[in-house]
């Protein structure tokens, strides 16, 4: 195993000190890059780019070969676990994710099985395995699945949803066929998580993209009780390491206290709150990934290191900290501005750190 050489991701996730607070940003391997997108184009489209290792790989390690990020993250979708479950994924131009076979009723939901990690996914772990290979310990490399919530959306509307209609009107009148569907989607997700870890995967992110939209109760009892089920499912150690999990629900301000008893390492936080205030909640029970507004990234570079310094200031002094964006970066962004943002979270983050 090669040791890593810069670790201050897996420090920050596990609350330990840092000389200066890491960064990476959600969707860093993305379109607001030329170099994606001459890759993507060879490879034939998205989908065709994820089920490439080689390619797959190449698009991980563009953005660290642009700017001096502390982490990777698999280059993939979270869409590939329902794909693998039968539902056959495609996306059409503009329009985003689509399924064939979207799982609307009984008969649908008995017959979905739990796919074979290596047979149906097998090419995800081979992109980890790839990319572990190629990063020889640059920094680590982030692994990650949807929540089950958020899959079963995607799966129970065909594609991404415009108000919930066909999944929320499952929930509320079919509790239980509800629970049958995350149940399985669950125990594909563990399987998935445990894959990746076993194919090098040095940290997961769970993304709970929509179960910000759910009433207290039913955040509870739909999308955090999954999540927690998938934490006491996962291998938390690989080669003598820990292996930290960060839950991020986008939206999922008012109920920090429930998610850091969850026996997660590490929260993702959106913008709508601060992190003053999120970490006075959860005091130091867990890490804090995010929380800048990626709109900032518009703004002009005086501007946005402006901002990066206010984010900085909100965390405070210590440990625990990973800067992150709220949310992903947008197609749109000058790929300049973002180079501002992570340089400016290092240089404007060494007097929190030890004794400088
Ligand atoms: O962060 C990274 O760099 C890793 C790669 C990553 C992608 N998708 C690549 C991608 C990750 C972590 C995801 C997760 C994902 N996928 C989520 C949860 C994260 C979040 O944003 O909350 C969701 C909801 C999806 C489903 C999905 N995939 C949608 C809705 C879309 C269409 C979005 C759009 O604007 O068209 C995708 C496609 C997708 N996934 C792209 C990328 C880079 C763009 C596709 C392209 O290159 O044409």
């Amino acid at each position: 195993m090669t040791t890593l050489k810069n670790d201050r991701l897996l420090r920050a996730l596990l609350r330990e000190p840092v000389d200066v607070t890491p960064v990476w940003m959600m969707r860093q391997a993305g379109r607001y890059l030329p170099e994606y997108r001459a890759t993507r184009e060879k490879a034939g489209g998205f989908m065709d780019l994820c089920r490439n290792p080689e390619l797959a790989c190449e698009v991980t390690i563009q953005p660290l070969d642009r700017y001096p990020l502390d982490a990777a993250i698999l280059f993939s979708d979270i869409l590939t676990v329902p794909d693998a479950m039968g539902l056959g994924l495609y996306f059409t131009e503009g329009e985003g994710p689509r399924f064939e076979r979207p799982v609307q009723d009984e008969a649908a939901i008995d017959a979905l099985g739990l796919p074979d990690m290596e047979e149906d996914l097998g090419y995800v772990m081979d992109a980890v395995r790839t990319i572990r290979r190629e990063l020889n310990g640059r920094v680590p490399l982030i692994g990650f699945s949807g929540s089950p919530w958020t899959l079963a959306t995607y799966m129970v509307e065909g594609g991404s949803a415009k108000n919930f209609s066909k999944v929320k009107g499952m929930m509320f009148d079919r509790p239980e066929l509800m629970h049958r569907l995350l149940s399985k989607v669950a125990g594909a997700v563990t399987a998935y998580l445990n894959a990746q870890i076993d194919a090098g995967a040095q940290a997961v992110m769970i993304f709970d993209t929509w179960g910000g939209t759910l009433t207290p109760q039913h955040y509870q009892a739909f999308s955090l009780d999954y999540m927690q089920q998938i934490l006491q499912g996962i291998k938390r150690e690989a080669d003598g390491h820990r292996i930290p999990v960060v839950l991020f629900t986008k939206g999922g301000g008012l109920w920090l206290e429930q998610m850091a008893d969850t026996g997660c390492d590490a929260l993702g936080i959106d913008w709508t709150l601060s992190l003053s205030d999120a970490r006075r909640r959860v005091g130091d029970r867990v890490a804090l990934q995010g929380n800048l507004d990626p709109c900032t990234l518009y703004a002009s570079p005086e501007r946005i290191r402006e901002e990066v310094g206010q984010v900085l200031a909100s965390f405070g002094n210590g440990n625990g900290h990973v800067f992150n964006l709220g949310h992903g970066i947008h197609p749109q962004i000058d790929p300049e501005h973002a180079g501002v943002f992570v340089e400016a979270v290092h240089e404007l983050s060494r007097p929190y750190h030890g004794n400088h």
